[in-house]
């Protein structure tokens, strides 16, 4: 049902409705029988708003739309929606600035931020992750892509949802790393949710399932021991720097180890970087010896790595990539029964193809 006040529109589906209360001039605009998450949407052009919507409405999410920068500010601040899209350019404050100041409110650091942009720069990207954005979309939009960037996030905000807040701490810390190369934003995201249901495809038992999700976020926490000249180093790294580089792995589970709903987590953190054949890091476990959660977040992690882009290379596509990550395998490096589990999943991803809209 649709539902417009004061220059604002709320569409909504026949879902259950969110646990937390929301402020009086989104409750009136939504029924009691509104959906389970919210998102605030924020762009100038109106075709955008209802392009968006339109995707968002068909996943039924509830949608709130606003037209510039300082009114999603206020509106993101009284309903706390489970996502916001901003548009990267907008009158008033444009969609960085929105994102600086959500990013540095206690009540709404953890809601995730897209932001939209015409072009894919590398200006926007880095500009964005100095704001804190969750991450990136570009115009045209890809149906297919945007849903499942979104259900990305709204999984992220679920799993932050329900956690204690030292919990919230880390996984607040592990996006601080995450933005610290801006080549890497969103990666976290990306892996929580494809590791979770990586464990789900490999039928792994429901805690094991959880304790992928959450390290997909905090896996790489520990490169907050790496200095930035290494960790942004864009040439081949010395000998020195790839032992600073490997120490990541277990400082990651040193940090994350007092808190006891961490214990499923902790393997899977140290662990994230051994291969098969033994020749990884930092223990060289080989075969059955790596946990067959860390098998499986390295496989997701690999495959995120290739297909995304960098300042110094392209980014794969997902045929390339399997045919890189399938050579690993025969080298030894990857679990091939996980690798497999993993390609029939993204290929089902694929099965209806790309849809464009605006
Ligand atoms: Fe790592």
């Amino acid at each position: 049902m649709l539902h417009d006040v004061n220059g604002t529109t709320t569409l909504t589906t026949n879902r259950p409705r969110s646990r937390r209360s929301d402020p009086k001039a989104v409750r009136r605009r939504v029924d009691s029988a509104g959906p389970a998450h919210r998102v605030l949407i924020a762009d100038d052009q109106p075709s955008v708003r209802a392009a968006l919507t339109r995707i968002l409405v068909r996943q039924g999410l509830e949608v709130t739309e606003m037209s510039d920068g300082p009114s999603a500010l206020a509106t993101a601040r009284a309903m706390l929606p489970d996502l916001v899209l901003l548009d990267g350019s907008m009158p008033g404050c444009d969609g960085y600035e929105v994102c600086r100041q959500l990013k540095s409110d206690s009540r709404t650091a953890l809601i995730p931020v897209v932001i939209i942009t015409g072009d894919d720069s590398v200006a926007d990207r880095v500009r964005g992750a100095e704001v804190g954005a969750d991450d990136f979309f570009t115009k045209p939009f890809d149906v297919t892509e945007l849903t499942a960037r979104v259900q990305a996030a709204l999984r992220q905000k679920s799993l932050t949802d329900g956690l204690e807040p030292s919990d919230a701490v880390l996984f607040t810390l592990a996006r601080v790393v995450e933005g610290r190369d801006a080549a890497t934003e969103g990666h976290c995201s990306r892996l929580s949710a494809l590791a979770g249901r990586l464990g789900e495809r490999l039928q792994l038992p429901v805690r094991d399932r959880a304790a992928l999700r959450r390290a997909g976020v905090v896996h790489d926490i520990g490169k907050i021991v790496v200095p930035d000249a290494v960790l942004l180093k864009r040439g081949p790294l010395t000998g020195d720097e790839w032992v600073l580089m490997r120490s990541h792995a277990a400082a990651g589970e040193r940090i994350c180890s007092p808190l006891r709903s961490f214990n499923d987590v902790l393997p899977i953190i140290r662990h994230h970087h051994e291969r098969l054949d033994g020749s990884g890091y930092p223990d060289g476990l080989a075969g059955a010896a790596i946990p067959i959660t860390a098998r499986a977040l390295q496989v997701v992690d690999v495959f995120d790595a290739l297909t995304m882009i960098r300042p110094y290379k392209k980014a794969l596509t997902t045929p390339e990539a399997f045919e890189v990550m399938d050579s690993e395998v025969r080298r030894g490096w990857w679990d091939p029964t996980v690798f497999g589990a993993f390609t029939t999943m993204i290929r089902e991803d694929a099965t209806d193809g790309p849809h464009s809209a605006d």
